[in-house]
């Protein structure tokens, strides 16, 4: 016999099996301070690191929502959440299941009750009750047409911090390793666009990313990217971006690509008129260390930390056209070559909440840098989350190393052991600060997310 069954009957039996997958099934608890790292980390003075979940799936992109519950991507399953003195779980962290879905990538953001996240393609609004750490019925598209697939299927967001009207940033990264394509900004690839946020009362359809306004490119993964808290207009968006594996380059030697080129932090004036930054990929990279192959790449050795040379792709942009600013705009910071970085955050504690495990208070207003960690250098490097000390005012603050140095940033937590690595080492990815001044982690390969307090 068969039954016909109402919208209504369908809408019921899908929520009672999300909520039996979220509530009940999918619950895991995890006792406070019961787990060890599963590789060693050494921590920064007066810091302590502690792993909250392991055996996690790939667990990516971070964020925090109003409820103070932790929201993480699990790359290849879907979204989680993490409730911290869950008294289900004897005061420990419940984990729940918020969205099962293989799509997501990295991206994830929320606001209230809007839960945003980013397949290679669309950036997705859902429904989100904090109290709950559930989604109510189907997503709504907000940007479409984001160009898909490539070697990196992550496309990174940014919702704006309160302005009127409020936008939201989508990126897309390179196609390959050196993305001939990303040159042109009508490839959509190595870029970051701006779009007004629809409202969530209008009924709203999905904008093309090709609409947005163009704020940068040649990025070439531009994986975090972030307005300083003291920037109230908005004027300076900071981009971390990885540097391309150039051991296929004619003329560079083994030893010369093992410490070039450097990783980046950028910075792209977006007021105005000032748009349409270009930072130089695929044809200009940066130096890291020019000295380090004097013999074999002697063509260096006068450069400087920072400093742009061309990969020679085509004539026209040689190195004198990768050094003019008018051409190509060079990293305000660089990191060591092949540290990868993934995530930048501000750390912002709020002064009026005392909170005895909140990082220092002097290290307001400075950068936190995940570096996930390369396989392609001997000995590894990477593996850790940085902080780069930026001045308190300048107007807007700028990190306090000149663009030149390699020590414009010190480490906060790294895998002990560098040379084990990757093997069992954390694998930082996403960041995320709580109210409360501490610092939230995920780390991919290790399955990790993990927490670091004073
Ligand atoms: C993690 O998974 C491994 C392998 O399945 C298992 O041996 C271990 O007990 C798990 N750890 C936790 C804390 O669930
Ligand atoms: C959980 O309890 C600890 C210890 O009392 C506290 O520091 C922390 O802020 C609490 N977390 C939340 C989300 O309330
Ligand atoms: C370098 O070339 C080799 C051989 O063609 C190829 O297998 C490899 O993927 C290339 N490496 C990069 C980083 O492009």
């Amino acid at each position: 016999m068969t039954r016909k069954t109402t919208n209504f009957q369908v809408h019921l039996a899908f929520c009672y099996s999300s909520l039996l997958l979220g509530g009940f099934s999918g619950a895991q608890c995890i006792p406070r301070n019961s787990l060890t790292f599963r590789s060693p980390v050494t921590v920064f003075s007066g810091l302590s690191a502690t792993p909250i979940f392991n055996n996690l799936t790939t667990p990516r992109g971070i964020t925090i929502d109003s409820n103070q519950n932790l929201l993480v991507v699990e790359r290849g399953f879907g979204v989680t959440a993490f409730k911290e003195n869950d008294s289900t779980c004897s005061n420990g962290w419940l984990r729940t299941i918020v969205i099962q879905n293989t799509e997501f990538t990295q991206g994830i953001q929320v606001s209230g009750e809007s839960l945003y996240v980013s397949t290679d393609s669309e950036i997705l609004r859902y429904v989100y009750d904090p109290t709950t750490r559930t989604v109510i019925g189907n997503p709504v598209v907000i940007i479409s047409g984001i160009p898909p697939g490539g070697e990196l299927t992550t496309r990174p967001f940014l919702l704006q911090p309160s302005t009127n009207p409020i936008s939201i940033l989508a990126s897309c990264p390179l196609s390959e390793n050196i993305d001939p394509t990303a040159r042109d900004p009508n490839s959509g690839r190595s870029q970051i666009r701006s779009f007004p946020l629809p409202s969530t009362s209008s009924p709203s359809t999905s904008q093309d990313f090709f609409s947005g306004t163009l704020l940068a490119f040649g990025i070439r993964n531009p994986a975090g990217f972030a307005f300083h808290p003291l920037d109230s207009s908005l004027t300076k968006l900071w981009i971390i971006d990885n540097g391309a594996s150039i051991g296929n380059v004619t003329g560079l030697t083994d030893t010369f690509v093992n410490d070039n080129p450097a990783d980046e932090l950028n910075v792209a004036e977006i007021q105005k008129g000032k748009e349409n930054n270009f930072f130089g990929f695929p044809d200009c990279t940066t130096i890291w260390n020019p000295k380090v192959d004097p013999t074999g790449d002697p063509q260096f050795i006068n450069f400087h930390t920072g400093e742009q040379f061309s990969l020679q792709l085509e004539s026209e942009r040689d190195d004198e056209w990768c050094q003019n600013i008018e051409n190509n705009i060079p990293p305000r910071l660089s990191f060591q070559a092949h540290s990868v970085p993934l995530d930048l955050k501000f750390f912002n504690p709020r002064h009026n909440v005392v909170s005895q495990t909140s990082l220092p208070v002097a290290w307001s207003g400075d950068a936190f840098v995940s570096f996930h960690g390369s396989f392609d250098r001997t000995p590894p490097t990477g593996y850790r989350v940085v902080r780069v000390p930026f001045t308190s005012s300048n107007p807007i603050p700028i990190p306090i190393s000149p663009p030149t140095s390699k020590n414009g940033y010190d480490f906060v937590v790294q895998a002990t052991n560098l040379g084990t690595c990757p093997g069992t080492c954390i694998r930082p990815v996403g960041l995320v600060f709580g109210s409360d001044g501490r610092l939230f982690v995920t780390s991919d390969s290790s399955g990790e997310l993990f927490v670091v307090s004073s």
